[in-house]
């Protein structure tokens, strides 16, 4: 383990003196904080691949839509800090959304057809706020790699695509997906399912699975591959369908059938809770 010397830093111009005294390369593992074994396994990655790692906790408020869950996004600094400080974490930054968002920013990265499928069209608009903080985070911490994970599909294609058509100089890699030992992927709003929707949220998992055999033992058919999701889905009366996909791995692009890289997904409502899940086949 390293050392526990952790820098914590808030404001642009503290982070640009603490990022010039660190050794390169640098790794950055941007987050919204309360932070669960998902984003420790980023840190992880980061820590083996790199000499600096650089941790963001910044709840984006340009991400989250008029109706979803800003004021309440679940957080804890001191206990964020203190994984960071055990995960051997170099520097941590937490900037402000007055210093991020000024009075009077007007300036957004936005991408075309890759935001139009998906989350993209659940959540008019997030993919703009992502992007946008990603590139701001980019050209601040100026990283030689950045790690996100394969958790939010969508919008690890989106940065693969916006870092690739806007030349920014950072290597994104994208970590595996981290569940729970009943097959749950970790995310920080799990805390808002009680019990019996906890024990129900198993079903984005066994549907993703039950998908999976068929694919293995030879089925090609995407109509098909997406049925068998939505009948496991819809055999757990807790669980509310919102989408299942079966799309291009790269492009989201709706598939016919399944020939190279793909990726199943879907958005399922357990209770108020929205959970979303994926695996790439092929
Ligand atoms: P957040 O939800 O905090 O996630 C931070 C990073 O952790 C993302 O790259 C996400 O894909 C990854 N992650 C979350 N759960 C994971 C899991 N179970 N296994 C592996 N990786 C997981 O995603 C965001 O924040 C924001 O949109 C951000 C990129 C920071 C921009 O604001």
């Amino acid at each position: 383990m390293k050392s526990p010397k952790i820098i914590t830093v808030t404001s642009l111009s503290e982070l640009r003196n603490a990022r010039a005294t660190l050794p390169e390369p640098i790794g950055l593992v941007p987050t919204m904080g309360f932070l669960h074994a998902g984003h420790l396994s980023l840190v992880r990655q980061a820590r083996q691949d790199c000499a600096s790692v650089v941790v963001s906790i910044f709840v984006n408020p340009v991400q989250f839509g008029p109706a979803e869950d800003l004021s309440k996004y679940p957080r804890d600094l001191q206990r964020d800090l203190q994984l960071l400080t055990s995960a051997g974490v170099d520097l941590v930054w937490t900037p402000t959304p007055r210093e991020m968002y000024p009075d009077g920013y007007q300036t957004w990265i936005s991408l075309d057809e890759l935001v139009k499928p998906l989350e993209g069209a659940m959540r008019p608009g997030h993919f703009r706020g992502v992007a946008t903080v990603v590139g701001k985070l980019f050209n601040c911490v100026q990283p030689q790699k950045a790690y996100f994970g394969q958790k939010d599909a969508q919008q690890a294609a989106v940065i693969r695509r916006m870092t690739n058509d806007l030349n920014f100089p950072v290597e994104i890699i994208i970590c595996p997906i981290v569940r729970a030992d009943d097959g749950l992927a970790m995310s920080s709003r799990n805390v808002y399912l009680n019990a019996e929707e906890r024990q129900a949220a198993t079903v984005l998992y066994r549907s993703l699975n039950a998908a999976r055999a068929a694919f293995d033992k030879g089925e090609r058919d995407a109509n098909t591959l997406r049925r068998i999701m939505t009948d496991t889905i819809n055999s757990e009366p807790l669980a509310s369908l919102q989408y299942v996909s079966c799309a291009n791995y790269d492009t989201l692009i709706e598939l016919e059938a399944i020939t190279g890289k793909s990726l199943l997904s879907m958005a399922v409502f357990l209770g108020k809770t929205r959970l979303i899940d994926n695996m790439v086949l092929g």
